[in-house]
Order: C-alpha cells, then structure tokens, then sequence
C-alpha cells in the first residue's frame, strides 16, 4: 500500500541533495503542481521559485486565484502573462500533437526566460506516471504527448527534476492530503489548457466561447452535485467542435458551432467511464450555454464515450 507521509519524509531528503541553488517551478495550480511545490519548497525554501504562465488557455479567472494560492501558500512566485504569444505560436495549427508540442516547447523556452534572469538552474515538474506512459516511450505507443513530457523540447538549458514521475493521481491526492494541500480534490486540468478542448484551431474567439462552457458546466455540475442530484465526476468539462450546424434561435434562422460536454469517473486516468449525469442536468446546461452565447453556439450534445476507446480529453 501506498505510504503518503514515508513518501514526503524520503522526497525531501532526496530533493535537499539533488539541487544545490536554485530551482524553478511550473506552477499550474493543479494538485500535482502544488504537491510538487509544496515537497520542493520544504527542501530548498526561498531557492524555489514558482512561476505561473498565463497562456490565455486557462479557465475562467483560474490564473488570478492561482495567484493568490501562491501567496497563501507562502511561495517566492513570479507570474508571467504569456497569452499573446501562445496564441500567436498556434496560429493556423490543427493537428492535436502539433499543438501540444508547440506548447511544451512555449513553456519551456519561457521558463528559461525566467530562469536565465535568475540565474536558475533546475526545473520541477509535477508529471506523474500517466503523463510519461502515455506519452511513449521505446516501449510503448504514443497516445498524446503530454505537454510536460512530449511536449519538452530536445534541447533544454534547465536540469529536469520530476518528484512525483512514479505516481498515480489517487497517490498524488493522498500526498496533498497529508499535507494538507487545500486544493487537494480539484478535478484535473490539462497543462495544454484549453488549447485542447478546442478541436482544430485555438484562436481567441474559439478560446472564450470553449471558455464560458467550462465554466457553465463546471457550475451546473458543482450545484446539482451540491444539492444531491447526482455524484461528483473525477473530471468534467466542454469542448468546443470545429462544425457549425443549422439551429434556430428565436424565429431566426443560426449556424454556430456545437459543444460538446464531457464527465467522467476515473481513479488514475488511465482508464474511465462516461458519467451517468441526469438529463435534467444536461438540459441546464445546455440551455445556459446556447443562452448566454446565442450567435455563437445552437447546439450541445453528450459524449458517451469511455477510455478505451477514447481518451479524456479530446485531443
Ligand atoms: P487523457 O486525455 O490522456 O487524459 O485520457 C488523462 C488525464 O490527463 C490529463 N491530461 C494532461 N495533463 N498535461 C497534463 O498535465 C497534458 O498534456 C495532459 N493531457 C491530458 C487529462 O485532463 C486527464 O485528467
């Protein structure tokens, strides 16, 4: 069985001996981050520093309450909004693990940016075991590059330093609750963002579309849950499909894109199962969606799809 506090006390001890000065982190504030930050920072202190990137494909006010988990977490942070130029590097760019390596290597080229200013010399990343699995190896097929494996580019100035690589999610939240990580239940979120919950290509105007589903879902989801209609999913969100269908709104005729709702049980990720959410629910959804972007969206359909065959996320 899996021992969270024997796993923090060896960690520590082995991260006081592999850096000697200073460390980067790349903070998303998902759990598997903010383990990470919170065992390097019991190590080295001060030396570790978390930067946070903004790459316009977060959710809803996410990088501002990112921010303030920083500061509550006492870490040495810096934020860097680097909206304009992931949405740049994406221009015109379609094909899924393009995206996805464009962005591992955006990451990386701005934490050097960072750390070449600070005079850094080691990068922590929260990747656990699924992220590497499914990226590939000699071994195995390539699922998806996960940006914080698949996505690094060959060249690197920064020492790689991955504390959590041999872990599962189930173990990661057992790690956070040890340590009393108050976002240690948080459902999932890709590090690509919502890059890859938007199929084809990521443009701003498809961004904020993808990124008022996500937040519609998350809230309806969140309050039927609350009030007991249905079970919390391990992971749901939107995605938004690169089709437009013919729909009607009030008596005028509309052609606008279809989201498409995803929710899921898993324990590790590897594999999952659609979530029975009630039709009641769905229907709220769906409503509040093609309400509140009515030139915009006409239609939302349920994926009820499992992993095998499908994956997660979408892309
Ligand atoms: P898939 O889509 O592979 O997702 O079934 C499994 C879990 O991993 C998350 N995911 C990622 N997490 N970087 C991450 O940090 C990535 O590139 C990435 N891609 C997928 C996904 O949200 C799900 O929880």
């Amino acid at each position: 069985m899996f021992k969270a506090d024997k796993f923090i006390d060896e960690t520590v001890k082995s991260l006081k001996k592999d850096i000697s000065g200073k460390a980067l982190i790349a903070f998303s504030g998902g759990v598997d981050s903010t383990v990470c930050a919170a065992l390097v920072n019991k190590a080295i202190g001060k030396d570790l520093i978390a930067v946070h990137v903004d790459t316009g494909y977060m959710r809803k006010n996410e990088s501002s309450d990112v921010k303030k988990l920083m500061e509550r977490m006492g870490l040495n942070y810096r934020f860097v909004d680097a909206s304009e130029e992931f949405y740049n590097d994406l221009k015109g760019v379609v094909d899924p693990e393009k995206k996805r390596k464009i962005i591992g290597e955006k990451f990386i080229r701005v934490f050097e940016k960072v750390a070449k200013q600070e005079k850094i010399e080691y990068l922590v990343q929260g990747t656990i075991a699924p992220d590497w699995i499914e990226s590939g190896d000699s071994l195995r097929d390539n699922i998806k590059s996960h940006h914080n494996v698949g996505g690094l580019p060959e060249k690197m100035d920064l020492k790689l330093v991955e504390p959590l690589r041999d872990l599962y999610k189930d173990e990661v939240r057992k790690v956070a609750r040890e340590l009393k990580i108050e976002i240690s239940e948080r459902q999932p979120f890709p590090g690509p963002g919502l890059a890859v919950r938007i199929i084809g290509e990521a443009t701003p105007e498809r961004t904020e579309i993808v990124r008022e589903a996500c937040f519609i879902t998350e809230k309806e989801i969140e309050k039927a849950v609350e009030k007991g209609e249905m079970e919390m999913p391990w992971q749901y969100f939107a995605v938004l499909l690169p089709v437009k269908s013919v729909g009607v709104q009030g008596d005028r005729r509309a052609y606008g894109y279809v989201i498409g709702i995803r929710a899921v049980q898993s324990i590790d990720a590897m594999t999952c199962t659609y979530s029975k959410i009630p039709h009641e629910v769905l229907e709220k959804i769906s409503i509040r969606i093609t309400n509140s972007m009515k030139d915009k969206v006409n239609r939302v359909v349920y994926d009820i799809t499992d992993k095998p065959p499908g994956t997660v996320e979408w892309e």
